[in-house]
């Protein structure tokens, strides 16, 4: 395979954990300033993984959606800022190693372009884990992972089910978008993503609001390559995902989150028919 892809691929692998890590830090952390300042780089490394993707595209290599290790340590917030901080460092190290390798022009200056962003997160996840650790030193202690509230099975069950969902459609629809060549659908797959992207926020939110760890894998995702496979994939993935959320309904004793599992299964209806409308369109 051509050298430049494996490279893209490589730092697409490493965008990818940064997403998952942030967001992680980012909800753990709860609401607040600094949880959205967090929330913000994530959507930034979302970004990134987006315009690497796409030049893994230009240059005929397939995008890849799998992910490098993500790093789960440290038990205070001042060192999830400091470990973020060095994973950022990595970036950076890895960025300006490309820059010195790379040849066409518009390729060197988007990757210039993501490191100059590297280069913010550093000094922000720098000034985050100083601020942490300072505010550990006057409490004397660690801030508690707050007692873990109460959770009953089913409530528990519907956000772990929704979040490894919610993260599998993000993946495939990104994937469908990337490889697709009809700009409609294309466009419209993207902007499905974003949206499974919002839905895997609130429950993983509401999940870390409870004290419980957000699952880290996704459920496996169908990497079609032909047009009317991926839509096939997307509306079964969405009629799967329906009668799922309905089974979750009937049975999570939590007012609010029987409403917010309403809301998104409505969004999947949408998205439901839209992938249909889109598929009968490039068929037609
Ligand atoms: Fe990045
Ligand atoms: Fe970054
Ligand atoms: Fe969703
Ligand atoms: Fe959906």
């Amino acid at each position: 395979m051509n050298e430049l892809v494996k490279m893209l691929q490589k730092a697409a692998k490493d965008e990818h954990a940064a997403v998952i890590q942030y967001l992680r830090h980012a909800y753990m952390l709860g609401e607040g300033e600094e949880a959205c300042e967090i929330e913000a780089i994530a959507r930034d490394e979302m970004r990134h993984f987006w315009m690497l993707s796409r030049w893994i595209r230009k240059l005929g290599g397939t995008p890849t959606i799998e992910r490098n290790p993500v790093d789960l340590g440290g038990t205070a917030i001042s060192d999830w800022m400091h470990r973020d901080e060095e994973a950022e460092k990595r970036a950076i190290a890895l960025y300006r190693d490309y820059i010195a390798h790379i040849k066409d022009p518009a390729l060197k200056a988007d990757i210039e372009r993501i490191l100059a962003d590297e280069e913010n997160h550093r000094e922000i996840f720098a000034h985050l884990a100083g601020k942490f650790r300072r505010l550990q030193s006057a409490e004397g202690r660690v801030p508690p992972q707050s007692e873990a509230p109460s959770l009953l099975p089913a409530d528990r069950e519907a956000l772990e089910w929704g979040v490894r969902h919610e993260y599998t459609a993000l993946l495939q629809y990104l994937f469908h978008s990337f490889m697709v060549k009809d700009e409609e659908a294309s466009r419209q797959l993207e902007l499905q993503a974003i949206n499974e992207m919002q839905h895997f926020g609130w429950l993983a939110e509401e999940l870390a609001g409870k004290g419980r760890e957000m699952p880290l894998e996704p459920h496996p995702a169908d990497l079609s390559l032909e047009p009317s496979s991926m839509l096939r994939a997307d509306i079964k993935l969405e009629q799967d995902t329906i009668r799922k959320y309905e089974h979750f309904i009937q049975r999570v004793q939590d007012a609010k989150l029987k409403k917010l599992l309403t809301f998104i299964q409505n969004h999947e209806m949408y998205h439901e028919g839209l992938f249909k409308r889109l598929l009968s369109q490039l068929q037609g």
